[in-house]
């Protein structure tokens, strides 16, 4: 046997065992006649003990290990003079007797330690050793246990795990595709799923019933923190339902994830708001809602006193940061200075004071009159202590979208945005279709199969931007960590959907015949929803980005800096495609 136990595995109770561990060599220390050494494998770390006194050559051995080195050590369990209380296995340590040298290592690039010294680009380039180190591992094995748990709750439910093809046509979700060239079919490509979305649709025409697959999905759009190009949906779709079916069962497993991962019992259901309400009050359709202050608009109460930013404007509207009338100007000036951002393009930003007897002063005093100013703290309903803060702008949405920044960035300010409090909602009422300026049509806000409110559908051919659909998305803590819709079902709805999204009928065809077809053999009515598991994974370990819950992530240009991919191709790689590369300027 290799090894009797594991390093995390010894305690007081095991002491004068016989064992025998292998791990890496965390560090070494040598004092005196003796030499300790740390021992680390995924379970833990075990000290090591060599007396120079009882075997002085297998403590020289010992004095020469270097970091990351493997090595198998056989010894007796013996109960520690000094205990350390930081670790589960320190009341005890190893009084070795055999040692074997498995492997050496390389000094590595960076310490293997919690508070590692390395950079990001360089534990990227490693990424196996930065897989050794506790925070990064324990990611792992925290989505580990949530794969298993989302597995236990869904086949509780009778939902069958089913794989769907990687190499596919494309099905155009909003993003580019990843595109693959076949050699047998020369000139012609794959794409890579940006989500399984068709193929569990057509599991349902199949009679599946209710389907499930931890599916992994290519997107290539460009990476922010909570988006990586390959990505892992907990992708699901039943048959015979409603939305109300969808999101009862979803919200299920959510708190069922909450309990069993966090220890955290949710008895309430999440609250639901409207699309039009989160854009409204929040500017953003994955409002965080670990705190309140809610937009109020402001147009009829500043507009029209000669200050021309705000006589121009199309939309005035501001937040209420409570107690917060404390900022001094050099707080206020660098939060204008983040709202003038051009990620974020805000031209300046107002603010009010609500002072001690209720008087309120503000930055633009001199073209309001108090008695307009008090209006406008009572809109806010502000005490004394508050803070107002106010954008205005020719875009109603645009100037929302630069609010809900600010107001992210107050309530981080604030200390209100805990990584340990989590608020879940449902954003409900999305509109079915959102217009896009670049090319000058409408597109579908979620995806060409989701459908309309039955009320609504009257509306598509008048007034297609008024038309709400099916669609609900499951939002955490202002992450957006699932989406999902009642499809379509229906070849002639599905068709004009087609149609207002710009197809032709013989693109429709072309692209979708295969699903129009499947409509016509007796398709149940159904819906369903995916979950980013790379984002629950990160929001229940409290991670700025998901990269690190991914064990092999691409960096922010997409590439994988470890593999160095992507990279050109081989000319005969080339040859063999009948593939030129030509790239434009
Ligand atoms: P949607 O596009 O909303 O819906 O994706 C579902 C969920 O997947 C996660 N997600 C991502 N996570 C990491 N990186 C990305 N690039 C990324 N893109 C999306 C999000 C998102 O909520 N087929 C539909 C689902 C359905 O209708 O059933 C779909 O893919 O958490």
């Amino acid at each position: 046997m290799f090894r009797t136990h594991t390093c995390g595995e010894l305690r007081i109770s095991d002491v004068n065992k016989q064992i025998t561990l292998a791990g890496w060599v965390q560090r070494t220390r040598k004092m005196g006649g003796m030499t300790f050494v740390d021992l680390r494998d995924r379970y833990g770390i075990t000290q090591l003990v060599f007396n120079e006194a009882v075997n002085q050559e297998l403590c020289e051995q010992a004095n020469k290990l270097g970091r990351e080195f493997v090595i198998q050590i056989t010894g007796t369990v013996n109960e520690r003079y000094n205990k350390n209380e930081h670790i589960p296995t320190g009341d005890i340590e190893i009084i070795v007797s055999e040692m074997k040298v498995l492997n050496v290592a390389n000094t590595p690039p960076f310490t293997i330690e919690d508070n590692t010294d390395g950079g990001d680009d360089i534990r990227m380039k490693y990424r196996y050793l930065d897989l050794r180190r506790n925070n990064v591992r324990s990611n792992m094995e925290l989505r580990h246990k949530m794969t298993i748990e989302v597995r236990k709750y869904l086949d509780e439910l009778g939902f069958l795990e089913v794989e769907t093809p990687i190499l596919i046509g494309s099905t155009p979700e909003g993003a580019r595709d990843f595109v693959v060239p076949s050699r047998m079919n020369l000139g012609q490509f794959y794409a890579l799923p940006q989500s399984p979305q068709l193929f569990k649709q057509l599991l349902m025409v199949s009679g599946f019933d209710r389907y499930f697959q931890i599916a992994k999905c290519f997107r290539d759009e460009d990476l922010r923190a909570d988006r990586q190009p390959e990505f892992t949906q907990i992708d699901c779709e039943m048959s015979f339902v409603d939305q109300e079916d969808v999101i009862q069962t979803f919200e299920g497993m959510a708190k069922h994830l909450f309990k069993s991962i966090r220890g955290i019992e949710i008895t309430e259901t999440f609250q639901r708001i409207p699309w039009a309400d989160a854009m409204k009050y929040y500017g953003s359709d994955k409002p965080d809602l670990r705190f309140d202050m809610k937009f109020v608009e402001l147009m009829d109460i500043m507009k029209g006193h000669g200050f021309p930013v705000f006589d121009s404007a199309e939309y005035i509207g501001g937040i209420c940061a409570e107690g917060a009338a404390s900022y001094t100007r050099k707080q206020l000036d660098a939060l204008t200075d983040f709202v003038k951002r051009p990620q974020i393009g805000a031209k300046g930003m107002v603010y009010a004071r609500v002072e001690a007897d209720g008087t309120v002063k503000s930055s633009v005093d001199k073209f309001y009159t108090q008695e307009v100013l008090q209006q406008m703290k009572e809109a806010f309903n502000a005490k004394p202590g508050d803070l107002i803060l106010i954008l205005s702008g020719d875009d109603a949405m645009k100037t929302r979208k630069q609010l809900c920044e600010l107001r992210l960035e107050v309530g981080s300010q604030l200390g209100l945005r805990d990584k340990d409090t989590f608020v879940c909602l449902w954003v409900v009422d999305f509109p079915l279709f959102e217009w896009d300026e670049e090319t000058g049509r409408y597109m579908a806000m979620h995806h060409p199969f989701t459908s309309p409110k039955p009320e609504d559908i009257h509306l598509l051919d008048s007034d297609p931007g008024a038309v709400r659909a099916n669609a609900y998305d499951m939002v955490i803590n202002g992450v957006e960590v699932g989406g999902g819709s009642i499809r379509i079902y229906d070849s002639e709805l599905q068709n004009k959907m087609f149609q207002l999204l710009g197809f032709t009928p013989e693109r429709a065809q072309e692209q979708f015949g295969f699903l129009m077809d499947a409509f016509k053999f007796g398709a149940p009515p159904h819906g369903g929803l995916a979950y980013g598991l790379d984002r629950w994974v990160s929001l229940f370990a409290g991670l700025d980005s998901i990269r690190d819950c991914i064990a092999f992530p691409k960096n922010n240009s997409g590439r994988d800096v470890m593999t160095d991919a992507p990279a050109p191709l081989d000319p005969s790689q080339l040859e063999e495609l009948n593939l030129i590369v030509d790239i434009k300027e």
